[in-house]
């Protein structure tokens, strides 16, 4: 659905800092074929990935939301690098987007903003699976322009480690902890930095091709009613609501992985031409396509799809695997950070996830402090290497 841009005298939400963080541990290919079956060549021909960062023990993932954050401030000028802010909070509104808070209640954003130093602030979550970060960016945006809000902290973060069967040998390979945060501030809906147009999209009647089953209140965690719910399901009105352990199968993320490849590339290319459209742009006017880290596959065929050519396409899932959140604020923290991205190149971001969902979002760069990078890159961008058949 596209969404329609603010009128002229509503203020645009304006991208003034982007940074990310990512955990230091290293998972490479070769670590996961010593315990699962598969290899790397396997890995990287389906998936483009040859290495991901995983979350230490204890590592939550407000951990990393804070570590971007803070970045993220630094680099806007709002705070000094390292330490808490001091003072009137720089921001006024926090919103993290992840799929794998902390706990199920509360939010995660009040103890990210709070750990940040950044007092009384607006702070809550926003979860869309790995189209959570463009969900929140129309989010800010729409705060920005009704006055609700004046400058917004979004950081996108998520530890798929603590959800993904260590064991299963289809998703564990995919997915990667990290963190992407910006900041935005209200200004001109022409300047550069300002975010839209926007189209935003759902489908839930697929919404078991990616699915953590229990947990929630449908399907309880164990010793805490599970097997109740589901209406008159089994365990409903035994002692204390308390039913038998769940399977492995429920606790863990589930994924119908070829279902959601097709979905994923059709309902991409479809959002990406809804907001070109919208915005009355043509393909060639896209300097770069900053995408969800999904699978390098995907990347390229919906490029293809939309007559990008592949060189214009962002892509650091090789380094991170798929950041489910924080990929996109990830990879434009990456490609600014190596100057890929310039002051006045034209971005389409475009995410597909679970629900699912799907979103894309237009801007034009800003001159911005370039962040540092969130991790040792691994082969400079375009160059083809290792890229899958
Ligand atoms: N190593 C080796 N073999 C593996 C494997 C692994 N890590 N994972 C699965 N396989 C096997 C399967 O068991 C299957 O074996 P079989 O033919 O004997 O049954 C075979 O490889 C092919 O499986 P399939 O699922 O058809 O592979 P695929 O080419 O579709 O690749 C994915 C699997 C998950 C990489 C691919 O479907 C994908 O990327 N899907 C989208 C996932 C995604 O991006 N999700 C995020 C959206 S937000």
């Amino acid at each position: 659905m596209p969404v329609p841009t603010p009128s002229r005298q509503a203020p645009a939400a304006v991208l003034c800092a982007v940074a990310g963080w990512v955990p230091p541990r290293v998972v490479t290919n070769d670590e996961l074929a010593q315990r699962l079956d598969t290899d790397d060549t396997w890995i990287r021909t389906r998936t483009g990935i040859r290495r991901r960062h995983v979350a230490g023990p204890g590592q939550a993932t407000s951990d990393l939301a804070v570590e971007a954050g803070r970045l993220a401030l630094h680099s806007a000028g709002l705070a000094p690098a390292g330490s808490p802010t001091v003072g009137k909070s720089p921001v006024d509104t926090v919103i993290v987007t992840t799929t794998t808070p902390d706990r199920p209640c509360p939010a995660t954003a009040p103890a990210v903003a709070a750990r940040l130093g950044l007092d009384r602030v607006a702070a809550f979550d926003v979860g869309a699976v790995c189209t959570g970060f463009v969900y929140g960016l129309a989010t800010a945006a729409g705060l920005i322009a009704a006055g609700v809000a004046q400058r917004v902290l979004l950081i996108g973060a998520d530890t798929y480690s603590t959800i993904v069967d260590p064991l299963d040998r289809a998703n564990a390979i995919i997915f990667g902890d990290g963190a992407g945060a910006v900041v935005l501030r209200g200004g001109h809906p022409d300047e550069p930095g300002a975010v839209g147009h926007f189209d935003l999209g759902s489908d839930g009647t697929h919404e078991d091709l990616i699915m953590v089953a229990a947990g929630g209140s449908r399907r309880r965690s164990a010793g805490a009613g599970a097997g109740a719910g589901a209406g008159a399901g089994a365990g409903a009105g035994t002692e204390a609501g308390v039913g038998p352990e769940l399977a492995r199968a429920e606790r863990y993320f589930a994924m119908r992985g070829n279902e959601v490849y097709r979905h994923a590339l059709t309902r991409m290319a479809a959002s990406a031409r809804a907001t070109l459209t919208a915005a009355g742009w043509k393909t060639d006017d896209v300097d770069h396509f900053v995408p969800h880290q999904a699978n390098l596959r995907i990347l390229h065929s919906v490029a293809d799809d939309l007559g990008l050519p592949r060189e214009r396409c962002v892509a650091n899932v090789d380094a991170v695997g798929n950041t489910g959140a924080a990929s996109i604020p990830l990879a434009l923290a990456d490609a600014a950070a190596q100057r890929v991205v310039r002051p006045g190149d034209r971005l389409l971001l475009t995410a597909f996830g679970g629900g699912l969902t799907w979103g894309s979002c237009l801007l034009t760069w800003p001159e911005l402090s370039p962040p540092p990078h969130p991790y040792a890159p691994l082969v400079p961008h375009g160059t083809g290497e290792d890229s899958p058949s």
